[in-house]
């Protein structure tokens, strides 16, 4: 291992998909300027989705993620909302459906960490996480399913009537003491997709979600960017290696392609095995 870099470099990854098995479907990624939510965008259009790129900072990083997809052929372009914002989401949807006509894959990726101990937690701390990582979600969730439910199934695009994909994270199942509104927006969505999942299946809409454990992005340098910090990530982490943005982004694709077509309501958990409990594995 390089000495001044605590993980190990990123791979040179192999493209997140070689099948276009997304070609006709429109897309919308909420966060995609940075992170895992810019990996899924153009993982989307590299199976041959159009895009919606949704940022709330950052034009420019916005607009290379657009570059990027259309570099495979997709259609995409970048649309600034805050997501918490019920007059923005709308602007956001209805732009959507002048540029692409609908919508069939939501991924509500958009979510942010205002950590503190839970006495010193503000309630604008408090109300800027839940406010994003959960209100967002279901204001977009409402504004896909009003389209998914107008138009129905179209066969030869896909299956179902639509496919939301909420992007949760192993701390809607690990506690997290001094990010208790984090991991209350995260709980939060588990529910919100369950209950979802179980609505709107009789419309042929699926509903799941993807809980990333620790992934190499921006909203956590501070695990991952000094040696010691990866090491005592690493306790955590029985599989050994930080995740990539791109492990997220092939869950994605497949989740929102007719290969998992009969995958309702389910959480699919990409951690590396964090959610194993590996302290038990010498201790209990
Ligand atoms: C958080 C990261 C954290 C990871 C594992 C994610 O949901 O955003 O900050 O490293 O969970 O604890």
């Amino acid at each position: 291992m390089n000495s001044s870099q605590a993980a190990p470099a990123e791979s040179s990854a192999p493209p997140v998909a070689v099948h276009k098995v997304l070609t006709g479907q429109k897309a919308l990624v909420t966060g995609a300027n940075s992170g895992i939510g810019k990996a899924v965008a153009i993982g989307l259009g590299q199976a041959g989705a159009d895009v919606v790129v949704n940022y709330v900072a950052d034009d420019a990083a916005a607009d290379a993620v657009v570059e990027e997809i259309r570099k495979s052929g997709a259609r995409a372009y970048a649309y600034k909302a805050d997501v918490s914002s019920e007059d923005q989401v709308a602007a956001m949807f209805a732009r959507m459906m002048r540029e692409f006509g609908t919508i069939d894959i939501l991924v509500s990726n958009a979510g942010l960490q205002r950590d503190s101990a839970l006495h010193e937690m503000t309630l604008a701390q408090w109300n800027t996480v839940l406010n994003i990582n959960l209100t967002g979600q279901f204001l977009c969730a409402r504004q896909a399913v009003q389209e998914f439910l107008r138009r129905g199934v179209v066969p030869s695009v896909s299956s179902a009537a639509g496919k939301i994909i909420c992007m949760s994270s192993v701390h809607q199942e690990i506690p997290w003491g001094g990010h208790v509104n984090y991991a209350s927006s995260k709980g939060g969505i588990k529910l919100l997709m369950e209950s979802m999942a179980q609505e709107l299946a009789p419309k042929r809409i699926r509903v799941n979600a993807i809980a990333p454990g620790a992934i190499r992005t921006p909203i956590n340098t501070s695990a991952w960017q000094t040696k010691a910090a990866y090491d005592a990530l690493m306790t955590l982490v029985p599989y050994g290696r930080i995740g990539e943005p791109e492990d997220i982004a092939r869950a994605a694709v497949w989740l929102a392609s007719d290969h998992s077509d009969y995958v309702v309501g389910t959480t699919l958990f990409v951690d590396g095995g964090m959610t194993l409990y590996p302290g038990f594995s010498t201790g209990g």
